[in-house]
């Protein structure tokens, strides 16, 4: 298999779109519907670059819009995304399903079809990445930003060994020779704590289990010491005790290496867990954006306060939820103004008018919502 396969978005699409909470965490402190207190009236201030803050960004993503021809039609999909990443920094990114979290990071490493327009700028340190040549992108792809997805089966290779793919990514991305990209495959996997490395060198996928498989798509990711790591839910597809230990080892790697990690999951707990920041995501659009303590703490988008009150509460005597009524909006048939307004109790006719811009409310918390400084 060529490396490069890695990078093949996986086919299953995540069943549940319901926001779950590990177990590992529950919000505290939380008062909803949450009124600002102080001072949170949005700066007028055009929105400053995260870059002013914390510089240089490792990745700086500036209007990025993706639209799709369906039918002689052009949908748009994600309507101007604007993200840093710091280096070392771990980024959680979160929404329901078809909110646009995996198109954006997909259109960034150009992997979407001929069938994508892909817009805006996307700099990886003072490099231009978006619409790169083949030959620049595969510079980039595996050795600076690495992507693993949701279910590793469908990302290995069956018919090969998991040493045959995980030496041939090392070769690929470290230019080794064959003994020494073996060896380094080794310690690899020992890295991923995959007990017996050198025997399941020689296995194939179907003979190790989902977390062990996704250890090994660790590994390969690993293989190009990325300075990002994505993370397209990678524990969705496996059970409870797996899913805290795959997210641990990615704890655990990225403090070592020093590398930046952006993780997409609904699990809003797992986003608590490992995240600095956490950007929430509404269709095609960034609707709130701050560090993880104050957005769980402090939540101010009607969206991302309706994703915490659906949280199990299991400290709650009746554990009811309080789930957000209706669902997001098809790509291409969005409401005029704020895309959230069919299901915010907060809509006025004002919110109709224009799509809210993301704004600063108090230093690194950004919100776009008309109403942010008075609900
Ligand atoms: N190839 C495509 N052609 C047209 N529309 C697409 C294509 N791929 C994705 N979309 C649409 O883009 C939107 C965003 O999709 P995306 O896969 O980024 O969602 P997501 O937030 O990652 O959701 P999930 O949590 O289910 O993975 C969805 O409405 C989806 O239907
Ligand atoms: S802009 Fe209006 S509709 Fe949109 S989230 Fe804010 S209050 Fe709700
Ligand atoms: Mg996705």
């Amino acid at each position: 298999m060529n490396a490069t396969l890695l990078l093949r978005p996986p086919l299953r699409r995540s069943a549940d779109t319901t926001p779950a909470l590990s177990p590992r965490y529950q919000p505290t402190q939380l008062e909803l519907p949450y009124r600002p207190s102080g001072d949170v009236s949005p700066q007028t201030e055009p929105l400053p670059s995260l870059q002013q803050v914390q510089s240089p960004a490792l990745i700086s993503i500036r209007n990025l819009r993706v639209s799709f021809e369906q039918n002689g039609r052009i949908v748009p999909i994600l309507h101007g995304i604007d993200l840093e990443i710091q280096q070392g920094e771990a980024v959680g990114i979160v929404g329901e399903s078809g909110c646009g979290k995996s198109i954006t990071w997909l259109a960034i490493l150009g992997l979407l079809g001929k069938q994508a327009r892909v817009e805006g700028s996307a700099r990886l340190k003072d490099q231009e990445i978006l619409n790169a040549t083949p030959q620049a992108i595969t510079q980039i792809r595996g050795k600076r930003i690495a992507m693993i997805f949701q279910d590793p089966s469908s990302s290995l290779n069956p018919a090969h060994r998991i040493g045959t793919q995980v030496a041939e990514a090392v070769a690929l991305h470290q230019g080794l020779g064959r003994q020494a990209a073996k060896a380094e495959a080794k310690r690899l996997l020992e890295r991923v704590r995959i007990p017996n490395a050198a025997q399941r060198l020689q296995a194939y996928p179907h003979e190790l289990s989902g977390g062990m498989n996704q250890r090994v798509m660790i590994a390969i990711a690993l293989a190009g010491k990325p300075d990002l790591l994505v993370a397209d839910e990678p524990t969705t597809a496996l059970d409870a005790t797996v899913q805290a230990q795959i997210i641990d080892l990615l704890k655990e790697i990225r403090v070592d290496s020093g590398m930046a990690l952006a993780l997409i999951s609904h699990d809003l707990g797992v986003i608590a867990d490992v995240s600095d920041r956490v950007m929430v995501m509404y269709a095609g659009r960034v609707v709130e954006s701050a560090a993880t303590d104050r957005l769980f703490s402090a939540p101010m988008h009607p969206y991302t306060r309706g994703l915490i009150a659906a949280l199990p509460d299991l400290e709650s005597e009746n554990g009811r939820l309080e789930a957000i009524m209706g669902t997001v909006p098809e790509a291409g048939k969005l409401p005029s103004g704020c895309g959230f307004r069919p299901r915010c109790q907060h809509a006025s006719d004002s919110c109709a008018s224009a799509v809210p811009p993301l704004l600063p409310m108090v230093q690194g918390h950004h919100v776009a919502c008309l109403k942010a400084d008075v609900q």
